[in-house]
């Protein structure tokens, strides 16, 4: 039976997940591997509005919680959607984010309570994990910078207090998971981090994915 993989990135704004996304795009496209991108919040219609609410910097009133449970409506929606049925088919899904960011912003970040929220995930996701999570770490201060161009969004616009307890969550994320999760050091040149990336990926799961 045929089985994708599910492939997470993480890590704080500004770390460059979407660059290594790309590139790690590239390199399955090159291989003749099959798979699917998503993004979270976000990759179906209906969480594309959802993301739209979190992120809108005019929602200042919006609580912690509701925070939390809207990210979960958002998984929960992309799991049922689109992640399992591209896994059951042996696609591998690429995933911009995943159950990790809830913890690391709305547990880490905010200081919710984490076991509440590792429930709130597990509903979202019928108990799907990550087969493997990238971690792009970086230093809040070097990451705002690569951002300064834009204009922040909710979320970004949080200070690097916020940032650097996530970063500190990431790492205890890793540590509890060791197997799954890998930091990556997200300072150094993207061709390195990418050749890091795919290194471990094609070790990994080079005899399981499932190519055109
Ligand atoms: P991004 O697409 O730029 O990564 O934006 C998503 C934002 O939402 C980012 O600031 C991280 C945040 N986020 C959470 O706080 N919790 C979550 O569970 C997810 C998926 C994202």
């Amino acid at each position: 039976m045929l089985v994708g993989k599910l492939i997470t990135f993480e890590g704080i704004d500004g770390a460059g997940k979407s660059t290594q996304i790309q590139l790690l795009e590239a390199e399955f496209n090159k291989l003749g591997i099959l798979y699917k991108t998503f993004r979270e919040p976000g990759g179906t219609d209906l969480s594309e509005k959802i993301r739209e609410i979190l992120l809108d910097k005019d929602n200042l009133e919006l609580y912690s919680n509701a925070e939390s449970l809207l990210f979960a409506a958002a998984r929960a929606q992309l799991t049922v959607e689109q992640i399992k049925p591209a896994i059951a088919k042996g696609e591998c899904v690429i995933c911009d984010r995943f159950t990790d960011s809830t913890i690391a912003y709305q547990g880490h970040g905010r200081g919710l309570n984490i076991k509440n929220l590792e429930i709130i995930n597990n509903i979202a996701t019928e108990g799907l994990t990550p087969d493997i999570t990238f971690i792009l770490d970086i230093d809040p201060g070097k990451a705002s910078e690569r951002m300064r161009a834009e204009s922040p969004d909710r979320m970004e616009a949080a200070g690097i207090d916020f940032f650097q307890k996530i970063r500190q969550g990431y790492h205890q994320i890793m540590e509890q998971f060791p197997y799954r999760c890998i930091v990556i050091n997200a300072e150094q040149s993207q061709e390195n981090i990418s050749k890091e990336i795919n290194q471990i990926i094609m070790k990994r799961f080079k005899e399981e994915l499932t190519c055109s």
